[in-house]
């Protein structure tokens, strides 16, 4: 079978903020991505548009990533000639309104943890079995600090999650890499997107002054490491996770 003329990446959320940001740097190191969406195609078609712009090569594609046909049509669809080089899990796909352990109930508990796992596992598992047939291929997942720095007050569930996401990227990479498919991890702190843009300007100052680079990420900060991540700079890191916080995590050690 012929091989496609770009290497091929789906990016989760691929239309908005750290997502967003992705889609267009992949594409400028030479893929065709697909830019998945959940609900909001124009911003999805405006990604692509820009790809286009820049003489890239970009469709979008709806789905839902925690639902398990979806996520499968997902890969099927991303992959061009059955062939996948680069998966980017980062969707926000469980929704996140942070809430002390004492005010949340099990059932939104389990949702946030199940919803998150989900979006990667089926993901993940689909992307590994073309993978394995190309006997190579990346897996990057969207992590947080949140799950390995100091607990912070309503964010139990948000860091559960994120730390079972980082521990699946591990042994996955131990299964993958036999393979040839790296799986690494990028964990941001605070990044400025639509998601986050909630944040007070005064706690965003706060986060800044307490960065060793002095200030808060951008989703292209986020994009860059990925996309770094992917490439070959990277090819003997497997396993890792990469916090993206501009130092925010080691001046607290
Ligand atoms: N922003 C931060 O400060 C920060 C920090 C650490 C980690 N992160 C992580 O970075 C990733 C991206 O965050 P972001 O801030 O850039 O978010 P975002 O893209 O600005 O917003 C979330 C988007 O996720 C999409 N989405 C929601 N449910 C989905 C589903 N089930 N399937 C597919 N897409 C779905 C929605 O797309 P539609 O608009 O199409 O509905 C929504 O607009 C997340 O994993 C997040 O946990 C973010």
């Amino acid at each position: 079978m012929a091989r496609p003329d770009r290497p091929i990446a789906l990016v989760t959320d691929g239309s908005r903020g750290i997502g967003a940001a992705t889609s267009l740097r992949l594409a400028s190191a030479g893929f065709r991505v697909a830019v998945n969406y959940f609900s909001n195609r124009s911003a999805a078609d405006e990604v692509v548009a820009r790809i286009e712009a820049d003489g890239g090569s970009a469709f979008a594609l709806r789905g839902d990533v925690r639902d398990e046909q979806q996520a499968a049509r997902m890969i099927e669809q991303a992959a061009v000639d059955g062939r996948l080089d680069v998966l980017v899990c980062n969707a926000a796909a469980a929704a996140f309104t942070p809430t002390p352990v004492s005010a949340l109930s099990w059932s939104d508990f389990r949702t946030k943890v199940t919803d998150e796992l989900a979006g990667a596992y089926i993901l993940a598992q689909r992307a590994l079995a073309l993978m394995e047939k190309q006997g190579q291929g990346n897996i990057v997942f969207v992590s947080s600090t949140a799950a390995d720095g100091p607990p912070s007050h309503g964010m139990t569930a948000h860091g559960t999650a994120k730390a079972a996401l980082n521990t699946f990227a591990r042994f996955l990479a131990c299964e993958a890499g036999p393979l040839g498919v790296r799986v690494n991890v990028v964990a941001p702190g605070f990044v400025r997107t639509e998601a986050s843009a909630h944040m007070p300007q005064a706690v965003q100052q706060q986060l800044a002054d307490r960065a060793p680079l002095g200030r808060v990420a951008e989703a292209d900060d986020v994009a860059r490491a990925i996309t770094m991540l992917v490439g070959d700079d990277a090819r003997f890191v497997t396993g890792a996770v990469v916090p993206i916080d501009g130092g925010t995590s080691v001046s607290r050690m």
